[in-house]
């Protein structure tokens, strides 16, 4: 089957889009666990490049699962199969010109090589938001820590699942220690060179 589909070219390519945007495009790849502030983070990182006049597009864990993903559990091999479709998607974004923000617990190691291969590594920064589990538990704003620790929950992520910390990620936010605003800042500064807003 596969040795029948040959990808046709367009002449529209990922270059003109970029020069009619004025700006590169690539994935800000959003790791940490639930309740750790990914989404909030992504969200003030979007507002500030949208100021700036950035084409943006955002993709995240909670809202995709309700779509495009409904059909996935939290089991392992699901899991992989959720980030394995958002890296697909996050490409299709970045090849149409866009900045995209992945928020995505994403707690597998092999499985955020995996986007990385799939966008290209010089696509990819990888943003590790460092809350730990007993601060996450304690803000715990779905209530759902509170549910797996009365096993109502099964597989979650740091309670009965596991989340393997990215070892060298391109910036890591401590959000007990720096505000939303600062994170933004720190995120913007480091992805202002990689935007050539021209
Ligand atoms: S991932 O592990 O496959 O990357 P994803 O980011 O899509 O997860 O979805 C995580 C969101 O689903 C969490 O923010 C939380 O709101 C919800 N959720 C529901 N059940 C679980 C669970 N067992 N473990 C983690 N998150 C869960």
């Amino acid at each position: 089957m596969k040795e029948n589909i040959i990808s046709y070219e367009f002449k529209i390519a990922k270059e003109e889009r970029q020069k009619r945007n004025k700006h590169n495009s690539f994935l800000l790849w959003f790791t940490g666990l639930s309740g750790s502030g990914k989404s909030t983070i992504a969200n003030a990182v979007e507002q500030e490049l949208h100021k700036m006049g950035i084409q943006t597009y955002i993709l995240d864990g909670d809202n995709i699962r309700k779509g495009l993903n409904k059909d996935l559990t939290f089991a392992p091999e699901d899991r992989t199969e959720n980030i394995r479709r958002i890296a697909e998607v996050a490409n299709l974004f970045v090849d149409a010109g866009m900045v995209v923000l992945a928020s995505f617990i994403s707690p597998y190691k092999k499985d955020r090589e995996n986007v990385k291969s799939i966008v290209k590594d010089i696509n990819f920064v990888e943003i590790f938001v460092n809350t730990d589990v007993e601060e996450c538990e304690r803000r715990d704003v779905k209530g759902l820590y509170k549910k797996a620790r009365e096993g109502k929950i099964l597989n979650m992520t740091g309670i009965s699942a596991p989340y393997e910390a990215p070892e060298n990620p391109d910036i890591e936010i401590l959000t007990t220690q720096e505000s939303i605003e600062e994170a933004m800042s720190k995120v913007i500064k480091h992805i202002k060179p990689k935007l050539q807003i021209k």
